[in-house]
């Protein structure tokens, strides 16, 4: 590393409402260790202010579920429910004592309906508004926990990631694809609109490494074009569904 990269990764940075004391980000880490309902205790607080104690410019939390009844992991953090609120502000708090500003991820692992899983292509409309309804919600209910910022989790075969991909879910297969990843702008439309100044950025795969992928050729049109207008920050992960799976 050169002195002068050393020198920027220890400046401040300035992104939108946020503002880093370096440009050290951590990434986002499953945890696992929150109840069922999305209550976390102690032993939450006490790694989320180890970390900020650490002096990261700033954090990333673990996957967040929107959804009260997503079960596709286990001890999930959750913003999917108005009586959560004060936990999470109390772990803002931690973090925010240090200086320290903090960054929901936010993830549906998988939609669930009658505690039956749906898969994308079995999804009516009506799921889909729901979808997008859920992560809207959560990122109201992440203002009111004083957070600085939200990731959409679009990677990882996570929900979001297998929606958009051609490979797992097969409707709108001759579309194009803007209509193949409207789920993702209609979510980051939505949450920009309801003006809560946070920080808006998405993790999405950089490849699938399958042919009919999504998004490998058309990633850095992609990038470009939300970077002018629903996102501050876009997270590319070189994972795909097919490494995953
Ligand atoms: C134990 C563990 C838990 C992780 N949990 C998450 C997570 O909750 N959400 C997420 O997007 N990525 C998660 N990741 C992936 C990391 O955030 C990161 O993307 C990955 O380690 C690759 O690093 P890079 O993205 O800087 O290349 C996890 C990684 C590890 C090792």
């Amino acid at each position: 590393m050169t002195e002068t990269t050393k020198k920027k990764i220890f400046q401040p940075l300035k992104l939108n409402n946020m503002t880093l004391k370096n440009r050290l980000l951590r990434s986002a880490t499953w945890e696992g260790i929150a109840a069922l309902d999305g209550s976390i205790d102690e032993r939450t607080y006490s790694i989320y202010e180890e970390l900020a104690k650490g002096g990261v410019g700033g954090i990333i939390t673990g996957f967040t579920s929107v959804s009260d009844n997503d079960t596709y992991f286990e001890g999930m953090m959750r913003l999917s429910n108005d009586k959560l609120i004060p936990q999470y502000k109390k772990l803002t708090d931690i973090a925010h004592k240090e200086n320290c500003p903090i960054i929901a991820q936010l993830a549906l692992g998988a939609y669930y309906k009658n505690d039956r899983e749906i898969r994308p292509n079995q999804m009516t409309e009506e799921d889909i508004k729901n979808t997008i309804d859920l992560f809207i919600k959560a990122a109201e209910r992440e203002k009111q926990a004083n957070y600085d910022g939200v990731q959409i989790h679009a990677a990882h075969f996570f929900f979001l990631s297998r929606f958009i991909s051609p490979l797992i879910n097969e409707r709108n297969e001759n579309g194009s694809i803007d209509n193949r990843i409207r789920i993702l702008i209609e979510i980051l439309k939505g949450i920009k609109s309801k003006n809560l100044g946070l920080h808006v950025s998405l993790k999405i795969n950089s490849s699938d490494f399958e042919m009919g992928e999504l998004m490998k050729k058309n990633v850095w049109k992609y990038a470009k074009k939300w970077q002018k207008k629903e996102l501050t920050q876009l997270k590319l992960v070189g994972m795909g569904l097919r490494e995953v799976e």
